[in-house]
């Protein structure tokens, strides 16, 4: 996302037609991973909806961390409307390079942006890095179920430019290229695919006694 267009994207995007996503994702993550209370990262979170989604749906505090500070702006300003500036902060800062210290994080969400890291290799192994032993990610994109999809396609079918920006996006990282990714980073874990969209998920290992 350019920094001249966030705001568009916040009050078009995030709080217009994909405003009920957030919700369902949230609680998608939630239920897969079973963390409901320690710290998530809303991993290259823009305007910070899923992360306050997060918030409200469970006990978390939550991060948003974006590179653009424009959108660490208007997430600010999402999280005071949300009333949940008790629970939700922001971090500017890059998945390659995430501003937390080792086994500090116990859950990174991250919805729609590791399609745009320069190096998403780095930026796995950055979430592994400050995953917690025990401490889940959930990373992808979607519209987190069939009608919710169906209704967004149908609102964007005259938009040339979005669809093949999307298709582009679907063609050039199918599951089969995160899975590899995954195997040579030696992570283990599901990149799972349906009405759900895209999500790899898995699950830092416990640390031996
Ligand atoms: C399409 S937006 C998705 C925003 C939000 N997660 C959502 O679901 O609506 C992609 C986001 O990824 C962020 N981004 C781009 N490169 C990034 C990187 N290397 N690390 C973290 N976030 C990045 C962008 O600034 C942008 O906010």
């Amino acid at each position: 996302m350019l920094a001249m267009n966030a705001r568009q994207y916040n009050e078009q995007t995030m709080k217009g037609l994909f405003r009920k996503i957030y919700p369902v994702i949230a609680e998608q993550a939630i239920a897969r991973t079973g963390i409901r209370s320690g710290l998530c990262l809303d991993l290259g979170g823009g305007p910070g909806m899923l992360g306050i989604w997060i918030a409200m749906s469970s006990r978390m505090f939550v991060v948003v961390v974006d590179p653009l500070v424009e959108c660490i702006e208007l997430a600010c300003d999402n999280i005071v409307e949300h009333r949940v500036a008790d629970r939700v902060t922001v971090e500017v800062g890059r998945a390659e390079a995430l501003p937390f210290p080792d086994g500090a994080v116990d859950l990174v969400v991250s919805r729609g942006s590791i399609y745009f890291w320069e190096d998403q290799r780095q930026g796995l192994r950055e979430i592994f890095r400050v995953l917690r032993p025990g401490g889940w990610a959930y990373v992808g994109g979607g519209f987190g179920n069939k009608e919710l999809r169906d209704e967004i396609l149908a609102e964007k079918a005259d938009d040339d430019e979005w669809n093949e920006a999307r298709r582009e996006r679907g063609s050039k990282h199918p599951p089969g290229h995160f899975r590899a990714l995954l195997a040579e980073l030696a992570i283990e874990g599901e990149v799972e695919s349906g009405d759900q969209g895209m999500w790899i998920v898995f699950r830092k290992p416990e640390t031996r006694a």
